[in-house]
C-alpha cells in the first residue's frame, strides 16, 4: 500500500528566518501520520530545517544536486554534502531546470544514480509542455524522458523511487491539470515503469502530481487512484496553505 507523500518546492523563496519561521508555525498545525511530508528548500536553509523539523516526523529534501562526488564545479552541491546535512530527497530534473539551467535527460539520469548512491530519495520530475499537449504528444514525451532518465536504475532503486508529473503548463500558473488528466498521465507511468521494469514495482513506486496544487483542489486531484501524492510549489510557502493540503 502506498501511503500518500506530500512534498513542499519552495523554489528560490524564504530566508533562513522565514524558514524556521514556518517550520515553527506549520509544527503547530501538523499531527498527521499517515502522509508522508517534506519541505524542498535552497540548500542554505537545509540545515536550519533539519534542526527545526527533528523527531516530528516532516523530512527535507534539496531541489538539485550535482552528478559527480566532487570537483572543480563552481557554485555546485555534492551529494555527499546534502548527506553530511541528513537530507531526505533531492528534486531531480525539475521543468526549470530542465528549461533555464540546461538539465538534460542524460544529467538527469546521472544524478538520480549519484542520488541513490548516497541514501537520498530523488523526485524525478517530468511532464510536457502546452504545445507537446496540444499536438497529442503528451504520453510520447513523457516516455521518452523517463526511458532515458530511468536508464540503468536497479529494481530496489526503482521501488524506493518518487517521480512528480508535472505538465509544464500547469506549473505556477494556476491552471492546474483536471484530476482525470493528472490521473491518467500518472496511470500511463506506472504503465511504462511495469513495462521497463515489473508490476510489483509499478505498484510500488510513489506517483505525485505537481503544478498548481492548492488547497481548494487537493482533495479531488488526491483521491484519484494513480496518484499518490503532489509537489507543491506556491502553496506551500504559507503553513496555513500547505497543512490543508498535507491534510487533504
Ligand atoms: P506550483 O509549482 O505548485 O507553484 O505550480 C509546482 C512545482 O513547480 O513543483
Amino acid at each position: 500500500m502506498r501511503k500518500p507523500f506530500i512534498a513542499g518546492n519552495w523554489k528560490m523563496f524564504k530566508t533562513t528566518a522565514e524558514a524556521v519561521k514556518f517550520a515553527e508555525d506549520f509544527l503547530k498545525l501538523y499531527e498527521k501520520d499517515d502522509v508522508r511530508v517534506a519541505i524542498c528548500a535552497p540548500f542554505t536553509q537545509l540545515a536550519a530545517l533539519k534542526k527545526a523539523f527533528e523527531g516530528t516526523g516532516v523530512a527535507i529534501g534539496a531541489q538539485n544536486m550535482h552528478f559527480a562526488d566532487n570537483g572543480a564545479f563552481t557554485g555546485e552541491i555534492s551529494a555527499d554534502m546534502l548527506a553530511e546535512i541528513g537530507v531526505n530527497y533531492c528534486i531531480i530534473g525539475h521543468s526549470e531546470r530542465r528549461q533555464y539551467f540546461g538539465e538534460t535527460d542524460e544529467s538527469v539520469n546521472k544524478k538520480l544514480h549519484q542520488a541513490f548512491a548516497h541514501d537520498i530519495v530523488p523526485i524525478l520530475c517530468v511532464g510536457e509542455t502546452l504545445e507537446q499537449r496540444d499536438a497529442g504528444r503528451e504520453y510520447d514525451v513523457v516516455r521518452e524522458q523517463l526511458v532515458r532518465d530511468l536508464e540503468g536504475l536497479s529494481e530496489i532503486q526503482m521501488r524506493h523511487m518518487t517521480i512528480a508529473y508535472e505538465p509544464i503548463w500547469a506549473i505556477g500558473t494556476g491552471r492546474t491539470a483536471s484530476p482525470e488528466q493528472a490521473n491518467e498521465m500518472c496511470g500511463a507511468i506506472r504503465d511504462i515503469v511495469e513495462e521497463l521494469y515489473d508490476t510489483d514495482i509499478s505498484c510500488d513506486v510513489t506517483i505525485q502530481y505537481g503544478g498548481s496544487v492548492k488547497p481548494a483542489n487537493a482533495t479531488e486531484l488526491m483521491n484519484m487512484p494513480e496518484i499518490d501524492g503532489a509537489l507543491v510549489g506556491g502553496a506551500s510557502l504559507k503553513p496555513e496553505e500547505f497543512i490543508q493540503i498535507v491534510n487533504f
